[in-house]
């Protein structure tokens, strides 16, 4: 979703801006634009609809030395894709990015306009910078901002560069805002994302909602903060800058979702190794120290059908009731918290603003939140009591892979730490083994990739596809037609098998596919199901243990040893889905780590 970077500093500006916006391409954007002050103490910009690289190629044409710039990426939701809707966006001596949603922006724009201002773009953002424009007859630009803030809803990060003096301003709400400082190289820099600042920042500082950021030459710390009545602030939280940006790539993969799904094996080996003799340990055991009656599970997309797996870890493991609620419905369902009830968000970017709002009302509710996270210091790390990392490393594709599996592991884990089983070393190396078979068991898969790109290719022209799964496989047929949908384009759709016949067998045809994955559990019944689609022509690729009534009936048969894997199966069965979406995809010739529409972090509710 939309990225903010901005710098200060002796060295070029603009590039180390324009590298920061290409680290957070992989979130995903339709437009780019960089706002610099230049030789002349002017205020140029620079915008493009399209790829990074069209915005470079237009840098090309100008003298870009500067100290002082800010830049974005757009993800549209207010007007369409364009030139003139694409960030910065400028009024007089001040320039603007924004990211996130102004929700009275019609109110405002109309009495903007009524006191004869005018607007060239379609945006809310525009508001927010004529807003402050017009308040500057009485105040100076801090306070301006200060006021402006105050009369705007909705959940957004602005940043402004001044022309009048070489200073950037920055404040949010409930929107990712990171600043940094480099000591040796005095410069300051400010992005949405952390990673844009690895290297540019040797200290880094999280300010909290409606904290005003002043990044300013003339200052010798150059960074200053203020609290909404602008007297200085410390409502932030510093520390160094330990992220390493891996420029490596995606190495021998085509693309970096093949490399992240390659990545699975290892990482499931370290995790235990994190939470069983490193870091982890501490974490695990604040967990085990928990006393839940019951579990709130809120997140969206894969972390939502991840949070599925983990529903059922808790509920089957440990016999903890748990309520599931996607993250964009939870706080409308008016949910019903009690005492003794904890609340669980899982996310692998923690800035997902549906997630960050559920975890918002648990708060305010007092009820205890815990995350299953990735990334350590995001929004959602930081406002909850407690944190299990998944330690997926960095996603760079947009599809997620790594972190679903990393975020039923930790979810396994959680279960773990919350059972008499905690602290039994010899139960431990049981689980610890486990996951090392998972991981066997993911390696084999990987070295038989080419049964399933042969299948990819059979299959990937097809009108529709159903992935279908009972019991603790549906989750995977939701997040194997999720995928699907996501990278290839196609319309797929995820249900638990025995659902087919209460309607969508209406659609079976000879050009519809069923992937059906069939675990040992349920095994018959699952066939049985498979069987009516069968009759009616449909395709099957059957995923399932050796079996010779399934095999019989799969049109393509991917045949997987679930032997010992027990609750970690649905995690090895979903490797499969992740790599037959991939092939499809690739046979489509579709933007495989940059699907069309989507943003890796989706941070407007
Ligand atoms: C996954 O492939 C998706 N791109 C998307 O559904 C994602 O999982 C969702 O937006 C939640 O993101 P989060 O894990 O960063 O919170």
């Amino acid at each position: 979703m939309c990225g903010i970077v901005g710098h200060l500093g002796p060295s070029n500006s603009v590039d180390i801006v324009l590298e920061g916006l290409r680290r957070l391409e992989y979130r995903g954007y339709d437009s780019a634009g960089i706002t610099f002050l230049n030789n002349d103490g002017q205020l140029e910009t620079v915008k493009k609809t399209g790829k990074i690289e069209n915005l470079a190629g237009e840098l090309k044409n100008v003298n870009t030395e500067s100290m002082a710039s800010i830049g974005h990426t757009r993800w549209a939701t207010h007007g369409g894709v364009t030139d003139l809707n694409s960030h910065p966006h400028s009024y007089g001596h001040l320039s603007m990015v924004h990211n996130g949603i102004i929700e009275n922006a019609d109110d405002l724009r109309d009495e903007l306009i009524k006191n004869g201002f005018e607007f060239k773009s379609e945006t809310d953002s525009e508001v927010f910078l004529i807003l402050v424009y017009s308040l500057l007859e009485k105040l100076s630009l801090k306070e301006a901002i200060l006021k402006a803030f105050k009369m705007v809803d909705g959940n957004s990060a602005f940043v402004f560069i001044n022309e009048k003096s070489r200073e950037i301003f920055a404040i949010k709400r409930a929107a990712p805002l990171v600043c940094g400082t480099h000591a040796t190289n005095s410069q300051a820099v400010l992005s949405s994302d952390p990673y844009a600042l690895i290297g540019a920042a040797d200290r880094i500082y999280f300010p909290e909602d409606g904290v005003l950021c002043h990044l300013s030459a003339s200052n010798k710390e150059l960074i200053s903060f203020y609290d909404l009545d602008g007297n200085p602030s410390s409502d932030y939280k510093s520390q160094s800058q330990e992220m390493e940006y891996d420029p490596s790539d995606k190495g021998d993969y085509e693309h970096y979702m093949l490399k992240e799904i390659y990545e699975q094996p290892g990482l499931m080996r370290s995790l235990c190794q994190f939470y069983f003799d490193g870091d982890g340990k501490k974490l695990l055991k604040e967990a085990s120290e928990l006393k839940p009656e019951r579990f709130h599970i809120s997140a969206c997309g894969t972390a939502f059908y991840a949070g599925l797996l983990v529903r059922d870890y808790l509920e089957g493991i440990n016999r903890i009731p748990c309520v599931y609620e996607l993250g964009s419905e939870f706080r409308y369902r008016n949910p019903i918290l009690k005492k003794g009830d904890v609340s669980l968000f899982i996310s692998q970017s923690g800035e997902t603003a549906d997630t960050l709002a559920s975890q918002g009302e648990c708060k305010e509710k007092g009820v205890p939140t815990v995350s299953l996270v990735n990334v350590e210091g995001s929004s959602l790390f930081r406002g909850c009591d407690y944190n299990l990392l998944i330690r997926a490393g960095v996603e760079i594709g947009v599809a997620s892979t790594k972190a679903f599996t990393q975020m039923a592991l930790t979810g396994r884990l959680l279960s773990h730490a919350l059972s008499p089983d905690y602290g039994d070393t010899d139960k431990e190396k049981i689980l610890v083994d486990k996951f090392s078979l998972l991981a066997e068991r993911v390696d084999d898969v990987l070295h038989r990739v080419d049964v399933i790109k042969k299948i990819a290719e059979e299959i990937y022209n097809k009108k529709g596809y159903f992935f279908t799964g009972r019991g603790q496989y549906y989750p995977v047929a939701l997040e194997g037609a999720l995928k699907l949908k996501e990278i290839a384009y196609v319309h797929a759709e995820g249900y638990a098998a025995g659902e087919l016949k209460h309607g969508p067998i209406a659609l079976i045809d000879e050009e519809m596919v069923n992937i059906a994955v069939v675990g040992p559990e349920l095994k018959d019944k699952t066939i049985s199901n498979i069987q009516e689609i069968k009759a009616r022509k449909g395709i099957i690729v059957g995923i399932g243990p050796k079996d010779r009534s399934l095999e019989k009936i799969s049109d393509f048969f991917i045949e997987l040893n679930f032997d010992g894997l027990d609750e970690l199966s649905p995690i090895y069965v979903n490797v499969v889905n992740q790599l037959l979406s991939y092939y499809m995809a690739k046979f489509k010739g579709t933007d495989i780590d940059k699907p069309r529409n989507l943003a890796k972090s989706v941070t407007v509710e």
